[in-house]
């Protein structure tokens, strides 16, 4: 074993070789970790943390997971990868599972949420080529961030994220959220030529915007009647992070297809796509696949995390912490004018703030706590799930005091 991880190297020294070694495309914040337990960061000067931000709404039961530390131990002790040319057992289990708690239909497994939706793209544009008359193009809503592979990209309704890269993949439109006229004018003009429509329930990248239930309710009946795939992306609201499993039970509907990553592996890189029964025709074999999607420990620890956040309680944790944390955040707002808006759902929380917030983070991080901030000027929200209520309120109580000294 190497010697060299058992000892935290300076924080100098990491970036030294960060910045030699590894292209710039992140803007990194100046600690590196070591060490989490619970809602508990390390960094390599030993100081502690209260994390807010379960590493962009993944590590949402906590860092040292007991239950999934030791899958990880006993399934990398017995077979880690055999590939997707034979069955897998711990695959075959996930997906049942998935299944058992969504709705009838089929999974794809793949290692991250960009991917899972890139699957959802072709599995979008199969369905349109062969039951649509070959319809291909595909609706997404401004603001919204769906990855960044190419699918991904051309997804995403943010010029930032497309900026650079020329002519992205043909066939995309993009519509303002929450604007039913929009919408229908839309569909009345090229509602034909239409496979699928990608949304996001709360816009997360895009700086916590959950989308009206109206729109949501009208744009589910609107694909039902122009037979248009209704895609929920659920990357970073699924498996329990606004207070249900899965966003969409809060309307009542079930997508056609369901993309999930980030929390599904609590950390270890999974994700997956779920589509309903009658599309599983188009993914044949060969069309689509992915060399390590749902290798047999990535399907074990989705599996197990699945399992513990089914079987603990965690979602009425969710909903009554998440009410606690949000009048607390309203009350802020009050106090002080630089605070202009508060949004969000269960543990998935927007702060907006007067001006940009990156000083804002630095200043909670000198103090102990991790936040993150999206979309420039939003401060976001996504501790574990299983966060206590002194932990919430201890980290409150450090954000408010940033907030109070922030101009
Ligand atoms: C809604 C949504 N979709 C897709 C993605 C892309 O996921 P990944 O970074 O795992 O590729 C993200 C990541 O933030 C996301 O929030």
């Amino acid at each position: 074993m190497s010697e060299i991880f058992q000892k935290p190297l300076t924080l100098d020294e990491i970036k030294e070789k960060t910045d030699r070694y590894l292209f710039g495309n992140y803007a990194r914040l100046p600690r590196a970790f070591y060490f989490g337990q619970g809602e508990l960061l390390y960094d390599t000067d030993n100081r502690s943390y209260i994390d807010f931000f379960s590493g962009i709404a993944v590590t949402s039961l906590g860092h040292g997971e007991a239950d999934i530390i030791e899958a990880i131990r006993e399934q990398s002790d017995r077979i880690i990868h055999s590939s997707n040319l034979f069955y897998n057992q711990e695959q075959a289990l996930l997906a049942e599972v998935l299944i058992q708690h969504t709705f009838p239909g089929k999974v794809f497994l793949c290692n991250s949420g960009t991917e899972a939706n890139e699957a959802a793209f072709k599995l979008s544009r199969l369905f349109g080529q062969k039951a649509k008359g070959g319809a291909e193009k595909i609706i997404s809503l401004h603001n919204s961030f769906h990855g960044r592979t190419s699918a991904g990209m051309a997804l995403t309704g943010q010029e930032k994220i497309h900026s650079g890269f020329g002519n992205l993949i043909p066939g995309m439109i993009y519509l303002p959220p929450n604007d039913i006229a929009a919408l229908e004018n839309e569909i009345e003009a090229s509602g034909k030529e239409i496979c699928a429509f990608f949304l996001e329930p709360v816009q997360g990248e895009g700086g916590i915007h959950p989308l009206d239930t109206e729109y949501v309710l009208a744009a589910k009946k609107i694909c039902e009647e122009n037979e248009i795939l209704f895609v929920f992306d659920e990357i970073q609201t699924g498996l329990g992070r606004t207070g249900k499993l899965f966003a969409y039970e809060h309307y009542n509907i079930k997508p056609d297809i369901l993309t999930l990553a980030k929390a599904l592996g609590n950390g270890f890189p999974v994700g997956a796509m779920i589509a309903k029964e009658d599309l599983a025709e188009f993914f044949s074999p060969g069309v689509h696949g992915s060399t390590f999607g749902g290798n047999h420990l990535a399907s074990r620890v989705a599996y197990e995390t699945i399992k513990i956040i089914m079987s603990r309680e965690l979602l009425d944790h969710v909903v009554s912490l998440g009410d606690f944390m949000m009048q607390r955040l309203l009350l802020i707002k009050q106090k002080f004018d630089s605070v202009t808006e508060i949004r969000g759902m269960g543990l998935h929380l927007g702060i907006e703030m007067q001006i940009p917030c990156r000083d804002l983070v630095l200043s909670c991080l000198d103090r102990g706590l991790v936040v993150n901030c999206t979309s420039e000027k939003t401060i976001r929200i996504m501790p574990p799930l299983n966060l206590s209520l002194e932990n919430a309120s201890k980290g409150l109580d450090i954000l408010e005091n940033c907030i109070s000294e922030f101009k």
